[in-house]
């Protein structure tokens, strides 16, 4: 590499370090603001109660359908939960319209989904949606259609709600791109089941989840241990966790009905506003470039340094910066192929380098794991993705070497969220030898080269944690967090509702009964007592 492009490249990459003693401080200031989430609404992590109060334990069984509205794609799915941890999950995935994602009204998008519904009852359960459709025409509302056969349906929708319920919750903000402002403060079940209902379809929104609460759900289905699974995770296009607080840790009021027996109740942190007002997360003119001109500038703060939406843009925006450096040559020089030929290096008018989220992190994937030692793989993608043609392998060190600092910080700022919950939980204390269980989902942890490794590096240097400590937490993949996690959830809410149901009964037998004996005709004298 020429030195100009060595140097300067340093000093970029220079500017994403993040030392252990960042990480510590940021550790401190996280559980801080979890601490003032769990008191009081409107704080930068939310801490939204979900009214789940308990994980399975990989018995449950029975056939629910799930949805998953969260980022790029929709997803239906039908789900049957064996009992044995093992389940059987059918699915359509289909992407959301970019115009969807910021459509005039809220009802364009729901509708949208319903059609989804529909189309996956048609193909995927056609005798059982006939039979439902002719008698639910009969009644207007999935309430007024009293059957048991009604399918049960988990709605994960990945955005911050605020809970009320565990089918009701008005969303907060729209995150990861989207923007319908009609829709922020209503009811996003209700906004589902009216669509529903217009379409007649057999189908009850019974629960409102959160994709890392799915995540939880699904991982400790599938993976009971001694000890429950605490976090539900996301490192993907966005990020967030749950994680199960004891009941008497949340002192802010939760409105509404829940079961109180267990102690736990898991709660959705929404850690992507983590730090919001910057007190110790790092910023470089990057991540302030990246957060001026998105759709929701000083929000999400945490989550635009740490997930995939984000990462390929502040690579883009520092890689810009070393192009435009008057004293560097990055992607203008003449190479030489192996076969001897020359050729300059140049980059395509429509180029994804120069134009917002043009350039896509699963580009520093590839630049991560090519280790090649003429960098072709990454070279050949930096052609085919970015249309730069014939860059030197320099370059592409150059490229590489930011990509890596972007994608290293973002593990290790995920870390100091993992850390700081396990330090919560007290887990580590109360035993001296049972695994911390984890879940986690998203592309970030599924494709990102040693992703979870940066990530156990960093809580190994946490004050609370150290070696011993990053050794008992247990960091798992739990795919289908959405499908099999959601389904779970509303089985929970079946439950709920049957538990309701029978205990209103036996109010309303006892006040008859009451009644009944208040009301003994004395002789002579009659009454009709309904
Ligand atoms: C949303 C969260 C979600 C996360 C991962 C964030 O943008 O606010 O609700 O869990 O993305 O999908």
């Amino acid at each position: 590499m020429p030195n100009s492009l060595v140097e300067e490249t340093k000093r970029i990459v220079a500017q994403f370090d993040y030392s252990d003693d960042d990480v510590n401080k940021g550790v401190r200031e996280f559980l801080r603001q979890m601490n003032e989430g769990l008191q009081k609404d409107g704080t930068s992590i939310s801490q939204i109660p979900t009214y789940v109060t308990g994980v399975p334990n990989g018995t449950e069984k029975g056939l629910y359908m799930a949805v998953d509205l969260g980022g790029t794609n929709f997803r239906v799915c039908s789900v049957h939960l064996n009992g044995d941890t093992t389940f059987n999950l059918t699915y359509s995935k289909v992407a959301i319209p970019k115009e969807l994602m910021v459509a005039k009204t809220s009802k364009e998008l729901f509708g949208f989904l319903a059609k989804q519904i529909e189309f996956f009852l048609k193909t995927h359960h056609e005798e059982h949606f006939e039979a439902h459709v002719r008698r639910r025409r009969s009644s207007k509302t999935a309430e007024g259609y009293e059957d048991e056969n009604l399918f049960q349906l988990g709605f994960t929708f990945s955005f911050p709600v605020q809970q009320f319920g565990i089918n009701k919750g008005s969303l907060i903000r729209w995150t990861k791109g989207f923007d319908i402002p009609d829709a922020v403060g209503k009811d996003v079940c209700a906004l589902l089941q009216d669509e529903i209902d217009l379409l007649h379809l057999p189908v009850k929104v019974a629960a409102l989840v959160n994709d890392t609460v799915g995540t939880l759900m699904a991982r400790s289905y599938t993976s009971p241990g001694k000890t429950a699974t605490l976090i539900g995770a996301i490192f993907g296009t966005g990020t967030n966790g749950a994680y199960v607080e004891k009941i008497t840790n949340l002192q802010k009021s939760v409105d509404g009905v829940y079961d109180k027996s267990t102690g736990e109740m898991v709660i959705n942190t929404e850690w992507g506003s983590f730090d919001n007002q910057l007190n110790v997360l790092p910023k470089t003119q990057f991540d302030a470039t990246l957060d001026r001109e998105s759709v929701n500038p000083g929000i999400q703060i945490f989550e635009k340094r740490v997930s995939g939406m984000f990462l390929g843009e502040i690579v883009r925006l520092a890689v810009v910066s070393l192009y435009e450096n008057a004293n560097v040559s990055l992607f203008k020089g003449v190479t030489s192929n192996t076969n001897g030929e020359q050729s300059t290096t140049h980059i395509g008018d429509d180029s994804g380098l120069f134009q917002q989220w043009g350039l896509d992190s699963s580009l520093m994937s590839v630049a991560v794991a090519d280790d090649t030692p003429e960098l072709s793989s990454l070279r050949q993608e930096l052609d085919s993705q970015l249309k730069i043609r014939s860059a030197s392998v320099e370059d592409a060190q150059a490229f590489k070497n930011i990509a890596h600092a972007v994608g290293r910080r973002a593990a290790r700022l995920s870390a100091v969220a993992l850390g700081s919950i396990v330090i919560q939980s007290g887990r580590l204390k109360e035993t001296s030898d049972d695994l911390v269980d984890i879940g986690a989902d998203g592309s970030l942890v599924e494709h990102y080269p040693f992703f979870r490794d940066m990530i156990y590096e960093a809580l190994k240097a946490i004050e609370g944690i150290g070696p011993e400590g990053a050794e008992r937490i247990r960091i798992g993949l739990a795919t289908d967090g959405s499908g099999v996690g959601a389904a779970l959830i509303a089985l929970v809410a079946a439950g709920m509702e049957k538990k309701a149901i029978v205990d209103e009964i036996a109010a309303l037998k006892n006040a008859a009964a009451q009644k009944i004996a208040g009301a003994i005709p004395s002789a002579g004298e009659s009454a009709t007592l309904t």
